[in-house]
């Protein structure tokens, strides 16, 4: 691994943002450096003593919490701590999920900033081309009303965001270059690291079972609904929910939608995530789910958001 070095221009942003902290958002396209930079900043910030927070919005490779999360965590003299709250995307990329990224991500800086950080860093993910990441950048820069932007200039010169941003008054915007020791990384190299992250998350997890009091869902589908009795069954017509002894006699089959083995978020409701796991084994029959699960939260589980996405794209076939 090349030693790191700090450019000159990385240098003197960094004294900049330190001198006025705020939010802080981090854009250039894949490989620019950007969670390298968001490191260097958390670490000089803790120099300094001021109380900084990392909020990683790169759903591929967050480095709060499992992949396909985006999470916040304090940064200090010792790196970087454990996650202090998630929120579940549940896909590897960005695409699908505009909205819940750019929420989500609103949501985990509001949470740091209520827990007194001074300055949030926020990471982001490589996705800057077309249509989407135009939406992804700007709706972000938006929301989130920061006080600056960090600018990696290679890909994002390419792009509509560039002038975009550098003409905003709303906040001071600094433009870098990629470091010319930036190491690109493989397809091969990233499912191989949102592996290991995914494995030393889930090295602290609990296995635990739930039972119909809970509510499942995957993306847009019901697993089982809360009510005692009530089951969603696929028809030829699509998803139906039969309750109680609607089903005797009918031929029906539970979704035929895979839920075993994909990650899914534990939440006391809708976005308020207790913790992250894996789901083991679901009997939509007898209303059972069994998850293997990390806590970080205190609360009642309800609700249980699965993804919609084959872990085996994560590289764990
Ligand atoms: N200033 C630097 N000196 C040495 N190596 C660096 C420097 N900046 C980045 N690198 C290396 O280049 C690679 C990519 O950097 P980094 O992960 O920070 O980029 P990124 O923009 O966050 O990428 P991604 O889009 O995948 O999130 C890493 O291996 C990192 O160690
Ligand atoms: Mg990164």
């Amino acid at each position: 691994m090349m030693a790191l070095r700090v450019p000159e221009d990385w240098r003197a942003v960094a004294e900049r943002i330190l001198d006025a902290p705020g939010v802080v958002v981090v854009l250039g396209g894949t490989d620019s450096g950007k969670s390298t930079f968001c490191a260097y900043l958390g670490k000089r910030a803790a120099e300094r003593d001021l109380k900084a927070a990392l909020v990683d919005a790169d759903v591929g490779q967050s480095q709060v919490g499992p992949p396909g999360c985006i999470g916040w965590a304090w940064i200090g003299q010792e790196g970087m701590g454990r996650e202090q709250d998630l929120w579940f995307v549940g896909d590897f990329s960005p695409v699908r999920y505009l909205a819940e990224c750019v929420v989500g991500t609103f949501r985990l800086v509001m949470s740091a900033l209520a827990r007194g950080a001074q300055l949030v860093i926020v990471d982001t993910t490589g996705l800057v081309r077309g249509r989407e990441g135009l939406q992804l950048k700007m709706a972000k820069l938006q929301c989130l009303r920061p006080r600056h932007v960090i600018a990696f200039r290679r890909d994002l010169a390419a792009t509509a965001i560039m002038p975009l941003v550098t003409m905003s008054s709303d906040w001071q915007t600094h433009v870098v270059e990629v470091p010319p020791e930036v190491r690109i990384r493989s397809r091969e190299e990233r499912r191989a690291y949102r592996l290991g992250l995914l494995q030393s998350y889930l090295a602290e997890a609990t296995e635990e079972e739930f039972g119909p009091e809970i509510l499942v869902t995957q993306a847009e589908k019901v697993l089982w609904l809360a009510a005692k009795g009530s089951m969603a069954v696929d028809t030829p017509h699509g998803g139906e929910v039969l309750q109680g002894d609607q089903a005797a006699g009918r031929e029906i089959r539970p979704f035929p939608t895979p839920w075993e083995r994909r990650l899914c978020s534990l939440e006391e409701e809708y976005g308020r995530c207790l913790g992250v796991g894996i789901t083991t084994e679901v009997d939509p029959w007898r209303s059972r789910i069994r998850v293997r699960w990390r806590r970080h939260r205190e609360g009642k589980v309800r609700l249980i958001r699965v993804s919609d996405v084959p872990l085996d794209l994560l590289g764990m076939e």
